[in-house]
């Protein structure tokens, strides 16, 4: 299962980076199926199928594999626009709005996402639901200094707040701009784009994961008769 999951991630992400063109600014998702856009961009580019694009990483981790696949970087400083973001998602609802944060990065990813012309999202079809926040909880970055109260506001709009511990840590994961995680649980997230704004007011909140409204294409990696194939 782990292998056919790897295969579709794969090829969902190397059609997205097929959908890029020559002299454009690439937002850089974060994630595992990201990371196969990313390596793809790279493999256009040496090959000479691709020439002159400029990435925009949504965190420290697309960086580091842009850098590793020859994609050049460039900030938000140096451009005003970007044309094209590439990034995963942790749930994907059938108005194509979405859930993500899993990766701890989606304070930067809905900066980058959302002044993005064309955002596609790229995931395998174990990401489909029918209502956001049935199979995953939504991440909140929070400013240490208020996770007290913020998890106390959280509780108040009946979520389960859980402040996400690190791997191979002792103590919370802290995000590339030195925040928190409260992941939270709520029952099926019936109106996604009044809970993200009423989230987004709690003070002391950064972003929350909910991204509404936001994406233009979604590509879905599957297995269709045992063939791997993008939807
Ligand atoms: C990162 O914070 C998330 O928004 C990712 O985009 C999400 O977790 C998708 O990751 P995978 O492609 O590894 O499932």
């Amino acid at each position: 299962a782990d292998e056919t999951i790897k295969v579709m991630k794969q090829q969902v992400g190397i059609a997205a980076a097929n959908r890029v063109s020559s002299d454009s600014i690439v937002g850089l998702g974060t994630g595992s199926t990201t990371a196969y856009a990313i390596q793809h961009l790279g493999d256009r580019l040496k090959s000479g199928d691709l020439n002159n694009i400029k990435g925009i990483p949504t965190s420290f981790q697309a960086s580091v594999l842009a850098k590793q696949y020859g994609i050049p970087l460039t900030t938000l400083d140096e451009v005003s626009k970007i044309d094209i973001a590439i990034d995963g998602a942790d749930e994907v609802d059938p108005h194509k709005n979405l859930i993500k944060g899993g990766g701890a990065a989606h304070t930067r990813e809905k900066v980058v996402d959302a002044l993005a012309d064309q955002f596609i999202v790229v995931v395998d079809q174990s990401k489909l639901v029918e209502a956001l926040g049935t199979t995953f909880a939504l991440p909140v970055e929070v400013l240490p200094m208020a996770i007290a109260p913020v998890t106390d506001a959280l509780k108040k709009l009946g979520g389960e707040p859980e402040l996400r511990m690190g791997v191979k840590k002792d103590g919370p994961v802290i995000t590339d701009q030195g925040n928190m995680i409260l992941d939270v649980t709520f029952e099926a997230i019936a109106d996604p784009a009044t809970l993200e704004s009423t989230i987004n007011n709690i003070p002391g909140v950064l972003e929350n994961g909910l991204f509404v409204g936001l994406a233009d294409l979604i590509l879905i990696g599957e297995i269709v008769e045992g063939q791997p194939c993008v939807r």
